[in-house]
């Protein structure tokens, strides 16, 4: 039996699974240090971890026998794929079985933004509604929607925005065969939106893309909804648009420092804020596991692997 590393839980039937095929060893990144190291590395074959987890460079390093990676989610920012490739490391993830849910969850996060869902819920909840009503809200329907990062995910939110209005562009390396209008520019296309929602991969060049200059663009009225990666977005400079009134209002899946969220940001009222839920349904996180599954299977059984990225 091969001989996991696991630094993320998997859904329950696909843990049973991976307890079936492999011997496993469990650990949280912030527990490995040398002395875990000297116990256990010498015996790893493959690392599961989860999109937001990634594998250190440095774990990785000092892993010797370790032949594939298996991550239970899309994004692979967190693995640095040229010092796999360089070990000779495969590395699988997770694409498009987690893509309506990270979809849906944006325009789930633009309503409750826009129309203030969090809020209505705590005033009945607090039992304020026989004291008076809540202020108007904004309307979706009809408002211009950009999305930066128009992949498979960017694709999905742009298909169910055109359910709200007939105005969406987006911004992307390369223009695309859609329709829809395209802006190279970021700036440019926050000029042109009201809703920016931000679904592009993280990488050195995405790194703090949408930052003061975009903030600007998009304006007191406009706002930002992020379920891509923290990373993307500059998070100071959307603190300081946010209290200087430079931007309307911010919805965010995705964060810095997860699980760490900026103080001021969670005492502002224009924003709504989860925790990296956008693929956290039963459906989706079993559909996960058992790629994540297949993949891992594949490569111990000599079999090319369904859905790799090195
Ligand atoms: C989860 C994700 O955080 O797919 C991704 O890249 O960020 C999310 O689906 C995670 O990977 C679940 O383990």
């Amino acid at each position: 039996m091969p001989t996991v590393l696991q630094l993320s839980l998997l859904y329950p039937k696909a843990q049973t699974r991976l307890e079936a095929g492999y011997s496993i060893v469990s650990a949280r990144l912030a527990e490995i240090d040398d002395a875990w190291l000297a116990a256990h590395a010498a015996r790893i074959d493959a690392v599961v971890t989860g999109g937001h987890l990634g594998v250190p460079s440095a774990l990785m390093t000092a892993l010797p026998k370790l032949k594939v990676i298996g991550i239970n989610g899309v994004g692979y920012d967190k693995i640095d794929l040229d010092l796999a490739r360089s070990r000779g490391i495969r590395v699988a993830n997770t694409p498009d079985v987690l893509t309506d849910d990270v979809a849906d969850l944006a325009v789930g996060l633009t309503l409750s933004l826009l129309r203030r869902l969090p809020q209505a819920h705590a005033h009945v909840v607090a039992g304020k509604w026989p004291g008076g009503e809540l202020p108007l809200a904004r309307k979706l329907s009809g408002k211009r929607v950009g999305i930066f990062g128009l992949g498979r995910i960017g694709r999905a939110v742009a298909r169910r925005f055109s359910g709200f209005t007939d105005a969406i562009a987006y911004s992307d390396v390369t223009r695309q065969d859609v329709p829809y209008a395209y802006h190279a520019d970021p700036v440019a296309l926050a000029a042109a939106s009201d809703v920016l929602v931000v679904c592009a991969a993280s990488s050195g060049s995405t790194r703090r893309l949408i930052g003061a200059a975009v903030f600007a663009a998009l304006g007191p009225e406009g706002v930002v909804v992020n379920v891509a990666r923290g990373a993307i977005v500059d998070e100071q400079a959307l603190v300081a648009a946010l209290r200087d009134g430079k931007l309307g209002g911010a919805a965010l899946d995705v964060f810095e420092d997860e699980p760490n969220v900026p103080a001021e940001l969670r005492a502002m009222d224009k924003v709504v804020l989860t925790p990296h839920i956008a693929s956290g349904t039963h459906e989706t996180r079993q559909a996960m596991g058992e790629l994540m599954l297949d993949n891992m299977d594949a490569y111990f059984a000599g079999r090319p692997m369904p859905t790799t990225v090195a």
